[in-house]
């Protein structure tokens, strides 16, 4: 799936989503907390140089931060079906608002879907 996700997605779009994103996920009351309140800067960037990553863009991520873990990683915080939901929800809003086209929203989606769900680390 990454690999199709390359061919319709360039690191531009991925940066305006990564930005649209986080100019959510500060406004929200459920996920808003869970950040580093000093380094958003940090948060955009590290996510935006994973999906980098994930879509064979670039190698940043790794140099900085070394293999993903991404599960491990998201330990110290609580997400349950509520997080999980809500993190999509503001994705999906900051496609929308960049106007990714439909097919490459399709990918996208379904990736972050899958990524959320196995971040989940509470259960309901
Ligand atoms: C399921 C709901 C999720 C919640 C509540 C959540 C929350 C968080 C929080 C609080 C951080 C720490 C911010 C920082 O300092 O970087 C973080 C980091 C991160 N998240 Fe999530 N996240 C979720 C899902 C996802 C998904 C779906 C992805 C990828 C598609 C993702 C990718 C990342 C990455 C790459 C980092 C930085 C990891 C690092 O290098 O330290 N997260 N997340």
């Amino acid at each position: 799936m990454d690999n199709i996700i390359s061919q319709t997605i360039d690191a531009e779009i991925v940066t305006e989503l990564v930005c649209a994103f986080y100019r959510r996920v500060r406004e929200d009351d459920l996920l808003a907390p869970m950040y580093p309140a000093h380094d958003w800067h940090g948060a955009e960037s590290r996510l935006r140089d994973f999906l980098l990553f994930r879509f064979g863009m670039s190698e940043q991520y790794v140099k900085e931060r070394g293999h993903p873990r991404l599960r491990m990683r998201h330990l110290p915080f609580s997400i349950g079906s509520l997080e999980s939901k809500r993190w999509q929800k503001l994705m999906g809003e900051a496609m929308d608002e960049i106007e990714v086209d439909s097919e490459t929203k399709e990918l996208l989606s379904a990736f972050f879907a899958q990524v959320a769900d196995f971040m989940r680390n509470r259960p309901d």
